[in-house]
């Protein structure tokens, strides 16, 4: 009789892991109908609940300043202008990650080159970032893929070397510290998405950060209508661009969410601190080794390794559905394949697509040719994930995951 519930066995896990996400109490709904009362419903000024987000979020990441926005991926868009890249400009950008860290770039015109990742965090490797640099590069997004870490050392030294800011795309990495400080403000931009599944959940919602006051001005001024907080002129509306304001509401929400972040950060590293310990002694599934100067690790997916030759040569994606099936959810992170892959980018070339229509880049844009091994092993054979909210449970929870690993481990005949 089957044992693998992929074959109709038992399920090793009958009931919800974790915790549903996102997590909300009368915190949020007074903060709501705070705003709702006080007929303040504009985000704009001093006093508002949007500046006063953008001044606890900055702090929170040690950084100078914030300029909350309505989306990640605008905050990506803005980090682009806050650094002033043109159309035309290459930004790089790494293979492994959502969509939108290289759409952001397509928005404004410029050309997104993408840089393999690094195996050991996947995360965009500091020399593939170098070997993409060209005279026309003008940003460089690093993303902290699940909220690991990169190696920020290394890219620092590559963006003074060349010359080339720094965006970093926080979108996973809420709290996440390297050698002591928080992810955000260690390059010269950090970006954050603030939507419903994300770590500190808004709904919809983005905030980027700065330490540096001209790059501020940018950011504001893209962020709202081309206004411009200390020009002295105010009906100045430079550069050209439209309403990417944070609402107040969204505001209310997150500044109750923050209220018990540091609560959830410490609960899922404790999780899944157990849940690494306990899958260690399981041939064929790696935890990530944690580089001593990832001084904190704030998850939004947990990225862990398969090794199919350790794993009774099972295929990781046959392993992925035996897992689901057992009650796990597990998915491959990163967002699935490399982003290049997607038609989007297989369709573009530059003069004759929307959004690239730069008649100047004068070279051969073809994402076809684009090939990067490591993100393509990773995601076709490697990366397993298991997203923060199950990470919110106890380690009642941790101990089922490991216990449906060990049984599909201990029962591969059945997947052949
Ligand atoms: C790495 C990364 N960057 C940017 C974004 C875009 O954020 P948003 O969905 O808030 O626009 C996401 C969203 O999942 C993301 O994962």
């Amino acid at each position: 009789m089957a044992k693998l519930a992929i074959n109709g066995g038992e399920k090793v896990v009958t009931r919800p892991l974790g915790k549903r996400w996102p997590i909300w109490d009368e915190t949020e709904e007074k903060a709501l109908l705070e705003v709702l009362h006080s007929g303040r419903w504009w985000g704009g000024g001093e006093g508002s609940k949007v500046w006063e987000f953008e001044n606890v979020f900055a702090e929170y990441h040690n950084a100078k300043y914030g300029i909350a926005t309505n989306s990640g991926t605008q905050a990506l868009i803005n980090a682009l202008k806050g650094v002033n890249v043109e159309p035309g400009d290459e930004v790089i950008t790494p293979a492994l990650t959502f969509f939108a860290s290289a759409t952001c770039a397509l928005f404004i015109n410029a050309i997104p080159v993408f840089a393999d990742v690094d195996p050991n965090s996947y995360n965009i490797s500091p020399k593939a970032i170098e070997s993409a640099i060209t005279d026309r590069t003008k940003a460089i997004i690093v993303v902290h893929n699940g909220g690991y870490p990169a190696d920020m050392d290394e890219i620092m030294k590559v963006s003074n070397k060349y010359n080339i800011p720094i965006i970093e795309d926080c979108a996973h990495a809420h709290g996440s510290e390297w050698r002591g400080t928080r992810v955000g403000a260690i390059g010269h931009i950090g970006a954050f998405s603030l939507m419903a599944g994300k770590s500190i959940a808004g709904g919809e919602g983005g905030i980027v950060l700065t330490n540096h006051e001209k790059i501020r001005e940018n950011l504001y001024a893209y962020m709202d209508m081309g206004r411009w907080t200390e020009r002295p002129d105010k009906s100045i509306r430079l550069p050209m661009t439209s309403n990417f304001r944070m609402p107040e509401f969204t505001a209310a929400v997150l500044l109750s969410q923050m209220s018990r972040f540091d609560d959830q950060v410490q609960t899922r590293e404790r999780n899944f601190s157990y849940l690494a310990e306990g899958l260690k002694t399981i041939d064929g599934i790696e935890p990530f080794e944690r580089d001593p100067r990832v001084t904190r690790w704030s998850i939004y997916y947990w990225n862990f390794k398969y090794v199919q030759e350790k794993f009774d040569d099972i295929p990781r994606d046959k392993f992925l559905q035996a897992i689901n099936a057992e009650g796990v959810p597990m998915g491959l992170g990163a967002h699935g394949a490399p982003v290049y892959r997607n038609p989007l980018f297989q369709s573009i070339t530059a003069g004759n697509t929307w959004p690239i229509k730069y008649p100047t880049y004068n070279k051969p844009l073809d994402y076809t040719k684009v090939y990067c091994p490591e993100a393509e092993r990773i995601y076709r054979t490697e990366s397993l994930s298991i997203s923060h909210p199950i990470f919110l449970g106890d380690r009642e929870d941790m101990d089922l995951i490991i216990e449906a690993i060990k049984k599909v481990r201990s029962n591969t005949d059945e997947l052949r």
